[in-house]
């Protein structure tokens, strides 16, 4: 058996659940590519134990690490130091060991424009975005639809509760300041033009709400491009529906692999193999 270099550095994934995480592979294929001496592991870690993890980390000298559900917000305050993203976002993917810190980021955000601008979307500069949910996933998105240049011109976020978007709305007025950023309802949304919609709830995920939409198909133009977050199924009800709608789509699975890929260029200082990560996430998955 081949053993395991006292150079290696080491890399992983910490969450709970974490038996069905894709990151193990889709890292390992990435650095198996380009022959890198790494090792990267996926950690259940409970929500008690996350405190010891985070000592743990930095006295193992794990040179970065993932984080998902359900640590990616309650592990801010145990770090050393965060990135103006992940500060105003409020939740951390991705740790970086840094002259001995913990730096957290987050590349959720960026992972999903990435890879929306992969599928060879247009432009979002002057288009109007619709936002469907308001938790965590919506947060990252919305702050980069907000910071990122040239940035769309109007948002809407549409969430069950209402309060919530409006919430969020409210939270990121200040980054507002060239996008008309508004909380409506499904009923509001209905008299307006719409370029883009993106669901960040996770209706239509393998399931209890595999077989749902978390919009009506009347809802869905030819001209959209219509974007799920979800990964598992590939091809959600949302996605069926707007393809049968004559709409572009764009399915979760980029998102997930452009997170990673940033991670890794945050580790590695290059570019991983973009299609070896998503090729190992696409068989991991059948
Ligand atoms: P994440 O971090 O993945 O975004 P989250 O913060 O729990 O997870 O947010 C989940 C989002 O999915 C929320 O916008 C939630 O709506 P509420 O804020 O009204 O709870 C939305 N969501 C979950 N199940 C839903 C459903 N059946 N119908 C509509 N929205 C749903």
């Amino acid at each position: 058996m081949k053993g395991v270099s006292a150079i290696e550095r080491m890399f992983m994934v910490i969450g709970d659940p974490i038996a069905h995480s894709l990151s193990p592979v889709m890292h390992r294929s990435a650095y198996a590519a380009l022959s890198l001496s790494a090792w990267y592991g996926a950690c259940k870690v409970t929500a008690r134990d996350l405190p010891d993890a985070v000592r743990g980390l930095r006295a193992l000298s794990v040179a970065g690490c993932n984080v998902t559900i359900p640590h990616k917000e309650a592990i801010l305050p145990l770090l050393d130091d965060l990135t103006a993203r992940a500060r105003a976002v409020g939740a951390v993917n991705t740790v970086t060991l840094r002259d001995g810190r913990l730096v957290g980021d987050t590349t959720d955000g960026e992972g999903w424009l990435r890879s929306y601008q992969d599928a060879g979307a247009p432009s979002l500069a002057g288009q109007t975005v619709v936002i469907l949910g308001a938790g965590g996933a919506a947060r990252s998105i919305l702050y980069t639809l907000l910071t990122d240049t040239p940035t769309c011109a109007r948002v809407f976020v549409v969430n069950r509760n209402g309060e919530r978007a409006a919430r969020l709305c409210a939270s990121f007025a200040h980054l507002a300041k060239r996008v008309d950023l508004v909380a409506c309802s499904l009923d509001e949304l209905r008299a307006q033009e719409v370029d883009v919609i993106i669901n960040t709830t996770s209706v239509g995920m393998e399931g209890a709400q595999w077989n749902e939409s978390p919009i009506s198909p009347e809802f869905i133009r030819a001209h959209h491009w219509v974007s799920d977050i979800v990964y598992r199924p590939a091809q959600t009800v949302l996605l069926i529906e707007a393809e049968m709608r004559g709409a572009h789509t764009h399915g979760g699975l980029g998102m997930l692999v452009y997170q990673g890929a940033l991670a890794f260029e945050q580790w590695f200082g290059v570019t991983p193999p973009i299609d070896r990560m998503m090729a190992a996430a696409k068989e991991a998955l059948r």
